[in-house]
């Protein structure tokens, strides 16, 4: 009998896996669009909020919806005792990425789950972490500089908001508008790891704090969305902006990835670089000090001598990463700024999910022994 060998996709690569909805890649443009419009055009000229409702709700909010949005969800960001008491616990050394993680994993303890289809439950945990997440991630950095947190203030917006109970003041409307700009393009991006891992955990029909917490594992990595704290390490082990070739030669003969650059999806470059790059420019326009000018020289120099040597060009976390640095927001609560954003596309696919759910279960091709008896005791 002969059997037939499964093609084999290793990283699931070029597997279409389900429908969705929510966004899509249009290959002949390169685009992205959330439910139909060009990201782009959403970053260009909308608030952050009105892109979460337009990811959960599949569109735009009218003036009245936006109010309701932002009155429910300004309402939901302080933390309650248990989790700040619990939270500042946590040994100091731990990253912040492992931070958020327990947090969620915190607030998915303290909230009962619902029995119905979890639809309406779901949008109402939604919109909870949206709010919460921020100010753990204000309240994570501040106490790694040994300051008290600042409590979220709800006569500002969701950026603005955590300028202020990160550094107790709001920067200039520019910064505050490239930091938005920055949280729109990273909100969504299909079945990307993370993403795909929240699906996978929905399609046992477990919870949704247990889906956005093993997300938050797969978004840690630097393969993914830890690669915008990575882009920081890797500017500061170079230094030099005329060392940038030479470190590129070293790091590629040693077989390492360029951090930042690359994509899954992409590959003639990220659609969403050229809007982040422009913001982290005005960014570096803004700046007073040499120190800026150096690190975007050196940014500069590095993406054309990956283009020339490696063909490759950056992902949005090349630019955002030193956009952030900038912004005086510390390296390790780069990523963590990801899932302020992300947290919105998660939580849209756990919904998509849920609504025509079927168990993500792949196969695999067994290379190891073949069947054996098991040896007597001795
Ligand atoms: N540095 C050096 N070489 C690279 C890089 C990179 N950043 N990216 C791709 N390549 C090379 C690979 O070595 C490989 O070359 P080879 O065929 O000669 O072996 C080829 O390009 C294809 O790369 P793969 O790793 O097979 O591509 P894959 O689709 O699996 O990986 C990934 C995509 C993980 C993003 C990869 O480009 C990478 O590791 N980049 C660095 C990390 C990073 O920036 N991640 C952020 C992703 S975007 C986001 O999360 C917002």
């Amino acid at each position: 009998m002969t059997t037939t060998v499964p093609e084999i996709r290793r990283g699931l690569a070029g597997v279409v896996a389900d429908t969705t909805e929510i966004s899509t890649v249009i290959r002949e443009t390169n685009s992205l669009t959330y439910r139909g419009y060009p990201v782009q055009d959403l970053a260009a000229s909308r608030s952050f909020e009105e892109v979460a409702h337009l990811l959960w709700h599949g569109d735009l909010p009218d003036p009245a919806q936006l109010r309701e949005f932002r009155a429910r969800e300004r309402a939901l960001r302080p933390l309650g005792r248990t989790t700040s008491e619990l939270l500042a616990r946590l040994p100091e050394t731990c990253h912040p990425m492992d931070v958020l993680r327990t947090a969620v994993s915190l607030f998915g303890a303290e909230d009962p789950i619902e029995d119905d289809d979890g639809t309406a439950a779901n949008r109402a945990k939604s919109l909870a972490l949206l709010a919460k997440l921020p100010t753990v991630v204000a309240a994570d950095q501040r106490r790694r500089r040994g300051l008290s947190p600042i409590p979220p203030d709800s006569d500002l917006g969701y950026a603005e908001n955590f300028f202020q109970m990160c550094f107790g003041a709001v920067p200039e409307p520019e910064v505050v508008r490239c930091f938005e700009i920055s949280l729109v393009l990273y909100a969504e991006h299909s079945f990307n790891a993370s993403t795909f891992t929240a699906r996978v955990v929905t399609s046992t029909l477990s919870d949704l704090y247990s889906a956005v917490t093993a997300a938050i594992g797969a978004l840690k990595g630097p393969l993914h969305g830890g690669a915008n704290e990575a882009v920081m390490h890797m500017l500061e082990e170079i230094g030099d902006p005329a060392r940038a070739g030479e470190w590129l030669d070293g790091a590629l003969a040693a077989k390492r990835k360029i951090m930042g650059f690359g994509h899954r999806v992409y590959r003639h470059g990220d659609s969403r670089v050229p809007m982040m790059q422009d913001a982290l420019d005005r960014l570096v326009s803004r700046a007073t000090d040499s120190e800026a000018t150096r690190l975007a020289t050196l940014h500069e120099s590095l993406r054309r001598a990956v283009l020339t040597r490696k063909g490759i060009h950056p992902n949005l976390d090349y630019p955002a990463g030193l956009a952030y640095h900038l912004m005086g927001f510390d390296t390790p609560t780069f990523t963590p700024i990801f899932v302020m954003s992300r947290i919105t596309g998660w939580t849209a696919h756990i919904t998509e999910q849920l609504a025509h759910n079927a168990l993500i279960r792949p196969l695999a091709s067994y290379t190891g022994p073949g069947q054996r008896p098991v040896p007597t005791v001795p």
